[in-house]
């Protein structure tokens, strides 16, 4: 026998049933994918799908090369035939803006985009952070806000209700302003950050220079005063950027939606600007972001597009549906309406016959495969969970009937004309 080879770290099956270590079902998940369509559907969201595969300049462009996601965790190989690199998205954003300039879709006007798929990252797993992870993504093209910011926020508190989780989420806003205002905090960040290099440790003095706002992400306590006296870019706002953020603000507060303002609430990709959003719980230990996203004004014209502002959020549907399943609702029938059984001489075709009526009638069916005793089949009957049980028998089906049972038992167990198979079993489930 050869030895077992096992899924990649970090990456995970999504089985029929929970494991050990990663509680997620697959059924659980085509129910949120099902939801999501929905939700998308009602607010006007068209879907879009890219490939996995980009040519690895794309994010370097839009992410940014001194982010934590470019820097280290992308996976990224050459292609056998020639020397162009590609790499396996690490998010969404990026491919839909590549798709929009490519095929020209802004040509009518803005348009509302939204993808659902696999994004990698070479991130150490743990609970809620994996190698490859799954987002939800939506984003809102050629749409200047602040209208529109509210939309996708509101969408995201929508959903969030609709699963249960609302009341463990907190929405953090911030607003990070236009390049010349970042610039000039950056200008007064890197010079405050100066006066107390001796202080900083190594990551945070590597930061100065390449990204000194990650320097105010720190999670090192020793640094906490040090940055919690540091320029706040919220001083650094021009009059249009802080009447965004206030419209944004009034537009949230009309729909009774709570924030938080964070202003040290930066992201860790470069491409935003203005509002920027997270979604945070307590209910998740260290991963504790379940959606983010903010605005992108200057990204379609970045990845060679004429200029279009841009909104969006992603969510992690891992780390959503551990939420969901712990604390929130998300009904999803995983067993058959009906459990097909039958025995003796022909009756195999009748009764494959009445499973096919049956699903032409939107009952989900499962219909018993084999030899096995009437017993046997009972039992896994039982055990698929199935409401309602249909019998065919020799005897009852020289007599054009068929046997019903309700496997809960309220109903018991009938002899009806198949005929009247379809109107029983409507009348039962009521
Ligand atoms: P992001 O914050 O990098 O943003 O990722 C969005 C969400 O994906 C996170 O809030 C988290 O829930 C989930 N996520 C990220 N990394 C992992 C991981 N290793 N394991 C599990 N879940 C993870 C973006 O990707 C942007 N494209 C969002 C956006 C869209 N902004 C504008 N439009």
């Amino acid at each position: 026998m050869g030895q077992k080879i096992q899924a990649v770290k970090g990456m995970n099956d999504l089985l029929p049933v929970a494991q050990k270590d990663f509680a997620l079902t697959a059924g659980l998940w085509q129910a949120f994918e099902e939801s999501i369509a929905r939700w998308t559907r009602r607010y006007g969201y068209q879907p879009i799908r890219t490939p996995i595969v980009e040519q690895t300049g794309l994010f370097v462009r839009s992410i940014g090369e001194e982010t934590d996601v470019v820097g280290k965790e992308m996976y990224t190989f050459s292609d056998s035939n020639d020397a162009l690199s590609l790499t396996l998205r690490p998010e969404g954003t990026a491919s839909c803006l590549r798709a929009v300039v490519e095929h020209n879709l802004l040509y009518n006007g803005p348009l509302r985009l939204w993808y659902m798929g696999p994004m990698f990252r070479r991130e150490r797993p743990q609970k809620g952070r994996y190698r490859q992870f799954h987002q939800v993504g939506v984003e809102a093209l050629g749409f200047e806000g602040p209208d529109i910011d509210a939309e996708i926020i509101a969408m995201c508190a929508d959903l969030w209700r609709e699963l249960g989780i609302l009341p463990h989420l907190t929405l953090e806003l911030n607003s990070l302003g236009n390049r010349q205002e970042r610039a000039a905090h950056r200008n007064a960040l890197v010079a405050y950050l100066m006066q107390h290099e001796d202080s900083l440790d190594e990551d945070s003095r590597r930061r100065l220079h390449t990204n000194p706002l990650r320097v105010l992400d720190t999670k090192n306590p020793a640094l906490q005063s040090i940055c919690d006296a540091a320029p706040c870019l919220s001083d650094y706002l021009g009059e249009e950027s802080l009447a965004h953020y206030n419209g944004l603000k009034a537009l949230l507060d009309g729909l009774g939606i709570a924030y938080v303002e964070n202003p040290r609430l930066v992201r860790g990709l470069d491409y935003y600007n203005l509002t920027v959003f997270e979604w945070t719980t307590d209910k998740l230990g260290a991963q504790a972001t379940v959606c983010g996203g903010g605005r992108y004004n200057g990204l379609m014209e970045e990845l060679g597009g004429k200029p279009a502002p841009g909104i969006g959020f992603g969510m992690g549907m891992e780390r959503l549906l551990l939420l969901v399943r712990e604390f929130g609702t998300l009904a999803y029938q995983d067993a058959p309406d009906i459990y097909v059984m039958q025995q003796g001489e022909g009756t195999l075709p009748a009764a494959m016959q009445y499973a096919m009526q049956l699903r032409a009638a939107g009952w989900q069916v499962l219909q018993h495969a084999g030899s096995q005793s009437l017993k046997a089949q009972m039992k896994k009957a039982d055990a698929s969970g199935a409401r309602f049980a249909l019998i065919v028998g020799e005897s009852e089906l020289a007599e054009g009937r068929v046997t019903l049972k309700d496997m809960q038992g309220v109903r018991g167990q009938h002899t009806v004309a198949a005929v009247d198979m379809m109107n029983t079993l409507d009348e039962w489930k009521q």
